[in-house]
C-alpha cells in the first residue's frame, strides 16, 4: 500500500478508485497553502495535486519519497517538470475529457461579453427594464466576424469547431502551423501581430510556459483591433493583467476572463468595469467532466503502483 495525498476533496468516483487499495489521505475542503503542503509532503509516495498546488524545486526537494504527481488538470504549469524528469518523478495530467467543457465555457464568455448578457441581467434585476428600446445595450455581432485563436491544440480546435457554426472566419497562431487542423476547421495561420489586428474575438487557449508568458503585454495589447474582445480560459499569466486592465479602462477592448494572473486574486479595477465578464476558473466545471478528471487522476496512481505506465504520462 502506498501513501497517497489528495490535496483537496474531489468527486467521489476518484476517491472510490483508491480508497481500498492505498492509504489515501484527503486533506479537506479548502486549498492547502504552500506552507501546509510543504510541511507534510515528505510523508507521501504519491500525490493528486490541484493546479493551485505549486510543486516547485523547493517543495519537491522536501518530497523525498514522492514517485508520482497526478495533476487534477490538463495544465501542469504548477509543476517543475525538469526537476521531476531529473529525479524520476512521474507526472500525469487529465487531457481530452475537459476539452468540450472548456470550449463551451469559452463560448459562454464570447457570447455573454459580445451580447452584454451580464449587463442585461443586472438591468432587469434593478428594475430598469421599461420596454423594448431600439438602442438598448447594443452588442457586437458574432456571426460572420473574425476569431483569432492563440494556441490551436485540443481546446483551441474545439473553440474553432464551435466558431464554424457561427460562420466565423477562423485564424490561429501557435509556434508551428497545423495543416491538418487548418483543413478540418477551415482555419488560417496568421503571425501574432496580424492575428491581433484582424480578429474581433481573441481566444487564449495556449498552455502557460516560458514562450506564452505575457504573450499579451504592453506592446502586443496595443496591436489588438479597437473594440475587439479578449477571452481567456487558459492561464491568467499568458496576459499581463495590469496592461489588459488599462486597455479595458480606456474602452479600447472588452474581455471575458475565467483565469487570472495572480489567481485567486482578481484586480479590483476589473471588478468595477462593465466591459469585462469575470468567472472563477470554471473551464472544466461540469459534473461529467470533473468526474472524468477524478477517475483519470486516481487511475494514474493505481496504474503507477501496479507497475504500469499511467495513460497520460507527461514525464
Ligand atoms: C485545467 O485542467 O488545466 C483547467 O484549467 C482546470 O479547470
Amino acid at each position: 500500500m502506498a501513501k497517497i495525498l489528495l490535496t483537496r476533496r474531489f468527486p467521489k468516483i476518484g476517491i472510490d478508485v483508491l480508497v481500498n487499495r492505498h492509504n489515501l489521505v484527503v486533506t479537506g475542503d479548502s486549498n492547502l497553502s504552500y506552507e501546509q503542503l510543504y510541511n507534510i509532503i515528505d510523508q507521501y509516495d504519491g500525490i493528486i495535486s490541484m493546479l493551485s498546488n505549486k510543486l516547485d524545486e523547493k517543495m519537491l526537494e522536501k518530497a523525498k519519497k514522492l514517485k508520482i504527481i497526478s495533476n487534477y488538470a490538463v495544465g501542469y504549469d504548477n509543476i517543475d517538470l525538469a526537476y521531476c524528469k531529473k529525479h524520476n518523478i512521474t507526472v500525469t495530467n487529465t487531457p481530452g475529457v475537459l476539452t468540450a467543457a472548456t470550449a463551451d465555457l469559452t463560448w459562454a464568455l464570447i457570447l455573454s461579453t459580445a451580447r452584454r448578457v451580464i449587463e442585461g441581467d443586472k438591468f432587469v434585476r434593478q428594475g430598469k427594464f421599461k420596454g423594448w428600446e431600439p438602442l438598448l445595450l447594443l452588442g457586437k455581432e458574432v456571426n460572420g466576424s473574425n476569431i483569432g485563436i492563440i494556441g490551436f491544440g485540443r481546446i483551441g480546435q474545439a473553440v474553432a469547431k464551435r466558431a464554424k457554426g457561427f460562420s466565423m472566419n477562423i485564424f490561429y497562431y501557435q509556434r508551428k502551423p497545423n495543416l491538418e487542423a487548418e483543413k478540418l476547421y477551415g482555419a488560417k495561420f496568421l503571425p501574432l501581430d496580424e492575428l491581433l489586428s484582424t480578429s474581433d474575438f481573441i481566444s487564449m487557449n495556449t498552455p502557460l510556459n516560458s514562450q506564452s508568458y505575457h504573450l499579451l503585454n504592453k506592446v502586443s495589447i496595443q496591436k489588438i483591433k479597437k473594440g475587439a474582445i479578449v477571452i481567456n480560459t487558459g492561464r491568467g499569466a499568458v496576459i499581463d493583467e495590469l496592461e489588459l486592465s488599462n486597455a479595458l479602462a480606456k474602452g479600447q477592448l472588452s474581455a471575458g476572463l475565467d483565469v487570472y494572473e495572480y489567481e485567486p486574486k482578481v484586480q479590483k479595477e476589473l471588478t468595477n468595469m462593465d466591459n469585462v465578464v469575470l468567472l472563477p476558473h470554471l473551464g472544466s466545471s461540469t459534473v461529467e467532466t470533473r468526474n472524468n478528471m477524478a477517475k483519470i487522476s486516481a487511475e494514474a496512481i493505481m496504474d503507477y503502483f501496479d507497475g504500469k505506465t499511467p495513460k497520460y504520462t507527461i514525464s
